[in-house]
């Protein structure tokens, strides 16, 4: 699994859990009684209000109930007036408290979907910032974006160039480029400076600058050609054919003792070349005309 591949797997599992969490944390604070002040509150009124409808219920009995209405009381039995009774009066007060739910008292939907939103907006920002981390990482860890040593100098031209002076570019993955050879003797009149060639090496995007397809070496004719759309490129990347606006990008490069040093961050585009540092193609194409429209 590549670097890439890894942090965008990172970040989607650092999103779910994200999100996940925020909405175990909401749903555990919205449902817990003290943890809303609001909620008392609205429990209070409620409370309040249940207390009204069962108001303090009073029994009286004995001389006298009939003359002490009181709104609310029931009276146990009818006054007797046959018996005389101490002139008392129990009144026994029946408080009904209910305990209502979070759900009955109707305050809990509200802050949990209150709470839900800003936990829902805190994990998009984190999964944002992390995201935004992942962006930059592979410039912070040596990845595509940053300098990458992709060899001594000896050990590529003698991968690159072949005994029968053939040649097949070392491709980098790490740094997406490939290395070809490029003789000091052209720097001067093409299109390449002091800064793209280290050691009569060079570094190419292998990216096609038509569509961005990766761009395959073609070994029998010499040269770069996309599979996509047909674009060919010699294999300096000089544009030769097909609807690719420009050279392939090249990466500058620099020497660091025997080694070459691609410098991914800094890409270098070019027009059309005028005229060819080398020729193409040296053999059949890799890519029929029928799937290579010519411009
Ligand atoms: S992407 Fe290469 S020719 Fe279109």
């Amino acid at each position: 699994m590549t670097t890439s591949q890894i942090l965008i797997v990172g970040v989607a599992a650092v999103g779910v859990f994200a999100v996940l969490g925020a909405f175990v944390i909401a749903f555990k604070r919205g449902s817990d009684p003290s943890s809303d002040w609001r909620q008392d509150i609205d429990r209070a009124t409620a409370k309040a209000d249940r207390s009204e409808l069962n108001e303090p219920v009073s029994v009286m009995a004995g001389a006298g109930a009939a003359e002490l209405p009181i709104e609310g009381v029931v009276a146990e039995s009818a006054p007797d007036p046959e018996v005389v009774e101490p002139a008392a009066v129990h009144a026994v007060e029946v408080l009904k408290v209910e305990e209502l739910s979070p759900e009955e008292a109707g305050v809990n939907r509200r802050a949990f979907l209150t709470r839900a939103l800003g936990a829902t907006f805190g994990a998009f920002l984190a999964l944002n910032g992390v995201a935004y981390l992942g962006f930059l990482w592979p410039r912070l860890s040596g990845g595509f974006g940053s300098a990458i040593d992709v060899g001594a100098i000896a050990d590529l031209r003698n991968q690159i160039i072949q005994p029968d002076g053939s040649i097949i570019p070392a491709f980098v993955p790490e740094a997406r480029a490939y290395i070809v050879p490029f003789a000091n003797a052209d720097i001067s009149g093409s299109q390449f400076s002091e800064a793209l060639v280290v050691g009569e090496l060079t570094a190419l995007w292998q990216r096609c600058v038509h569509l961005g397809c990766r761009v395959p070496w073609c070994a029998s004719s010499q040269g770069f050609e996309c599979p996509c759309h047909g674009s060919k490129y010699n294999s300096v990347g000089e544009y030769q054919a097909g609807p690719a606006p420009r050279n392939l990008d090249r990466f500058e490069v620099e020497l660091q003792g025997d080694r070459m040093i691609v410098k991914t961050a800094n890409i270098i585009q070019t027009p059309r070349a005028p005229v060819f540092t080398v020729e193409y193609p040296l053999g059949p194409s890799c890519i029929s005309l029928s799937a290579a429209p010519e411009v």
